[in-house]
């Protein structure tokens, strides 16, 4: 009974996705010259795509600009994205403003069929129509790039597009970005930019089994291909609280004296994305996180985090029968020791970190494998330790570190976490 029950809600789901699903062709249009665009519109549309981290998914390693063919590991199988410049055979210069603005706030493309939401139009639904034309004018004013789309490995039914129409109805909520009127213009702004072009929960809030970001667990942190993109909400394993000023400094330069430094995709997510922001914006988005995270009602536990962080600089004093702490006064300590700011101090305090204090160790053994910064990234550089330290080494430094600089219960199975992540992808696409 119950089974015939389910089959026959399925049927129904079904045929009113088929229903839903029917889009129309947007006509196309001659690519529009370059010169219909005023320089301060594409200009606008430049930091907007730089934001959107619209070459991340659209440039391949090696590949043109915008070229496309970025494969994209969902969980139900690899995503191909397509050629967004605008060439008129394998790209979008045959889109009209229309069809554009469709894809990017509605996920339908210009021949009428649904788009996948590893494209993240869940988020940029909210985009102004000044913000979308921006980007419009953008985009057209690209280099055009010959570059065919590649062919998506989905399993069916999975594949069939029209069936994308039952996964809007259920997870997808279309409309541009409505103020809230109880906050600041600062707030606002911060909020228009996250949720919308930044997109910072498509990384940071876990999804549930259908691939949908669970509305449930706002920025409550999430696996990203080797990594974890932290808790960003309350709840943040940071001990010492996001402030206003260190959101600002981590997201303006990557660094944050309180914190550490951005590694991995948020690296790219800061030199690459938000880097063409204006400081007016980052301190919109550093207001709209520091409120959400609760930090002014952490803040007055601040000063104590600060100093128990100081003293745990000093805990490997004396311990130098202890291999684990040998092994991190001989290989990290050089640089991690300094104890007082001063011209030996070349990084902040590991207890400061949330590769110490989060429940997965991921990000404690990416840094460590792939280091920090290096090839074309400003900032602080650490050299990858992949070759030099074998896996148990880095097991035997992630339990030493995370018993000396963080009151956490020890993490379970070290050994093979770390052996799992080594062939883990650094730095995601
Ligand atoms: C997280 C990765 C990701 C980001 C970020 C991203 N895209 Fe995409 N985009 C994709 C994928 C994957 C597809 C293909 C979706 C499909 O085939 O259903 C796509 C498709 C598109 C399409 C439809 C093109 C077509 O031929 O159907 C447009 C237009 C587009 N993206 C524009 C943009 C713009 C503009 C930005 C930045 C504001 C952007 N994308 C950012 C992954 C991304
Ligand atoms: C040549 C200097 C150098 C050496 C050697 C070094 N590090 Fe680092 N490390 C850095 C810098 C610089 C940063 C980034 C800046 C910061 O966190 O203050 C960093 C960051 C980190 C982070 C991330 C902290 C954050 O910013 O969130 C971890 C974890 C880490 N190092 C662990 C280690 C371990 C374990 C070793 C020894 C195996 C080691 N490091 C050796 C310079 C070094
Ligand atoms: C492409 C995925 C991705 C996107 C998009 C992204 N992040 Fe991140 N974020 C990460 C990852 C991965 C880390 C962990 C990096 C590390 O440990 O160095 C991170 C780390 C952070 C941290 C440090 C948290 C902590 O406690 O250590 C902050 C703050 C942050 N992101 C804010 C943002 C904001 C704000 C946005 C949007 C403007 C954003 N992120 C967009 C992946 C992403």
């Amino acid at each position: 009974m119950f089974k015939r029950l389910t089959l026959a809600v399925l049927v129904m789901l079904l045929v009113g996705c088929v229903g839903l699903s029917w889009h129309s062709e947007v006509p196309p249009i001659g690519a529009p010259p370059s010169s219909s665009f005023p320089a301060a519109q594409v200009a606008l549309g430049g930091q907007l795509a730089g934001a959107g981290g619209c070459a991340g998914c659209h440039t391949a390693a090696g590949g043109l600009a915008y070229g496309g063919g970025v494969g994209l590991e969902t969980g139900f199988g690899t995503i191909y994205s397509t050629n967004i410049s605008p060439d008129v055979q394998t790209g979008i210069g045959s889109w009209s403003l229309a069809a554009f603005d469709r894809a990017l706030r509605q996920g339908v493309a210009r021949d009428g069929t649904h788009l996948f939401p590893a494209f993240p139009y869940t988020h940029f639904t909210l985009l102004s129509d000044g913000d979308v034309g921006a980007l419009y004018a953008y985009f057209m004013t690209r280099d055009p790039v010959s570059s065919p789309s590649r062919a998506n490995r989905i399993p069916f039914p999975l594949n069939v597009r029209s069936l994308q129409a039952g996964w809007k109805l259920l997870f997808f909520k279309p409309g541009v970005y409505r103020a809230d009127a109880r906050r600041g213009e600062a707030w606002n702004r911060g909020a228009y930019l996250a949720e919308g072009i930044a997109h910072c929960a498509a990384c940071h809030t876990p999804r549930n089994r259908f691939g949908a970001e669970r509305s449930d667990a706002p920025y409550a942190g999430a696996p990203l291909d080797g990594w974890v993109a932290p808790t960003l909400s309350a709840a943040s394993p940071a001990p010492v609280p996001w402030s206003q000023q260190d959101l600002y400094d981590y997201l303006r330069n990557g660094e944050s004296e309180r914190h550490g430094v951005a590694a991995g995709a948020m690296a790219a997510v800061v030199h690459q994305g938000l880097a063409r922001l204006p400081d007016s914006d980052i301190q919109a988005l550093a207001t709209y996180f520091s409120d959400l995270g609760g930090a002014a009602g952490r803040e007055p536990q601040a000063a104590a985090a600060l100093a128990l962080a100081q003293t745990r600089r000093l805990a490997d004093v004396g311990q130098e029968t202890d291999p684990a702490a040998n092994l991190y006064l001989a290989g990290c300590a050089y640089c991690h020791y300094s104890a007082a700011p001063g011209p030996g101090k070349v990084s902040g305090s590991l207890a400061l970190s949330t590769a110490l204090t989060a429940d997965d160790p991921a990000n404690f053994i990416q840094t460590v494998l792939h280091g920090v910064g290096g090839a074309g990234t400003p900032g602080p550089y650490m050299p990858a330790f992949a070759g030099a330290l074998t896996d148990a080494d880095i097991a035997l430094l992630a339990a030493y570190l995370r018993r000396t600089r963080s009151d956490r219960p020890a993490w379970p199975n070290l050994l093979p976490t770390v052996t799992a992540h080594r062939p883990m992808a650094a730095v995601p696409p």
